[in-house]
């Protein structure tokens, strides 16, 4: 593949190229040979005529033998390098070499090498694979190359970053193999429309806010969370009358206290003023169908394995009495 933008350039690249080589060898030829000329009427003591320090003088000699082969040696290695690898313009070089084949090469070499694997594992179904150690371990380094940076090298994630060890309950979709092959695949885009106008001013999103905190058992105002319930009804449509929410158009639910936007009245009232659109990207460029079965396989056994309400590292707790004193982790 050629970056030039058309056939101009790799020309005038080229040339340019050629030109100052020859140049070079040019100039090395005239110079090898070529003595300082004196002037007439100097006396030739084989020196250039120059003096410094009172009695310093440059000998009149041709360049030094060495030096010389050294750039007859550059000049002849240049040559064959731009005959060999590209760097003449779009010339692609005789060995037709170039990293983009190297990389695919080695991509090729690697796939063929665990073919037998893969094909061991595409005979299981992910959920017995999430049992499978040797699965696991390349589920958990695919895991870190690729949805760390955003879910947390735990997958417990950060604010508006899902925590993917949640129990069911805590997903935005129906936790299972399926919904995570689909969301690696074609990403996801979970969008809640701003409420504010259909609310009212300050003080009803307030009141809503409260009603929202008391569905999870947070610390809440009693009067404003009843007004709040009214208002409720228009969330009621995505969250669900009870607000339980509704995994097929992503919803979260708001009464197990788990925050993926934050915790407290005011991240409530900001979502409901402003709405919200967050966005996993698709992923399936960077992996074969294969391989997001087993990333998939092991954010399966994340859920699976441990119950995020031990340490409330993303602000997440389940236990209904405790009055929100662990915090929110921002980003
Ligand atoms: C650029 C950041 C980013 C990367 C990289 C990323 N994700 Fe996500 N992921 C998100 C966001 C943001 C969401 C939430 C989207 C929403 O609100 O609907 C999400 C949602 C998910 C969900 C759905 C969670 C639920 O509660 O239903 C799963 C599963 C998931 N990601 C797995 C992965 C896996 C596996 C990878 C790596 C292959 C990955 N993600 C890479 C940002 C990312
Ligand atoms: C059209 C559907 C829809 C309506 C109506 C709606 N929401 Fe949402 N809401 C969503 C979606 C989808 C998300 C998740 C966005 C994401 O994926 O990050 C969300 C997220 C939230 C969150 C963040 C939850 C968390 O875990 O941090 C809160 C709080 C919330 N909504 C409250 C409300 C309230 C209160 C109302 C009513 C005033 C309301 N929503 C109306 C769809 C809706």
């Amino acid at each position: 593949m050629s970056d030039f933008t058309n056939g101009f350039w790799p020309l005038y690249v080229a040339i340019i190229s050629l030109v100052s080589i020859a140049a070079c060898a040019l100039l090395l030829w005239v110079a090898g040979s070529a003595k300082v000329s004196v002037k007439a009427g100097q006396v030739s003591d084989n020196t250039t005529g120059h003096v410094w320090d009172e009695d310093l003088r440059e000998l009149n000699n041709p360049l030094p033998r060495w030096w010389m082969w050294l750039f007859i040696i550059t000049v002849v290695f240049s040559l064959a390098y731009l005959a060999i690898f590209p760097g003449l313009g779009s010339f692609q070089g005789l060995l037709k070499w170039s990293t983009e084949s190297e990389h695919q090469q080695d991509v090729t070499r690697v796939r063929d090498q665990v073919a037998p694997l893969y094909a061991e594992f595409s005979a299981q179904p992910i959920e017995a694979l999430a049992k499978d150690p040797r699965a696991l371990a390349i589920g958990e380094r695919q895991f870190m190359n690729n949805c760390s940076q955003c879910h947390g090298s735990d997958g417990r994630g950060s604010q508006s970053y899902p925590n993917l060890t949640n129990s069911n309950a805590g997903w935005l979709g129906e936790r299972g193999a399926e919904h995570i092959v689909q969301t690696v695949t074609n990403g996801r885009m979970g969008v809640m429309p701003p409420m504010g106008a259909v609310i009212g001013g300050e003080v009803e999103i307030s009141e809503v806010a409260h009603y929202v905190l008391s569905l999870s058992g947070s610390p809440y105002n009693e009067l404003k969370a009843v007004n709040g319930k009214k208002k409720f009804a228009a969330c009621a449509a995505c969250h669900g009358v009870d607000g339980k929410g509704n995994k097929a158009i992503g919803a979260p639910n708001l009464t197990d206290d788990y925050w993926l936007h934050g915790r407290g009245e005011a991240a409530i009232a900001s979502i409901v003023k402003t709405g919200k659109s967050n966005v996993m990207p698709a992923q399936a460029s960077k992996f074969t169908p294969d391989q997001i079965r087993v990333v998939a396989a092991y954010v399966l056994s994340l859920s699976a394995t441990q119950h995020s309400d031990d340490d409330g590292k993303t602000g997440e707790k389940h236990d209904k009495g405790d009055k929100g004193d662990k915090g929110e982790k921002g980003r």
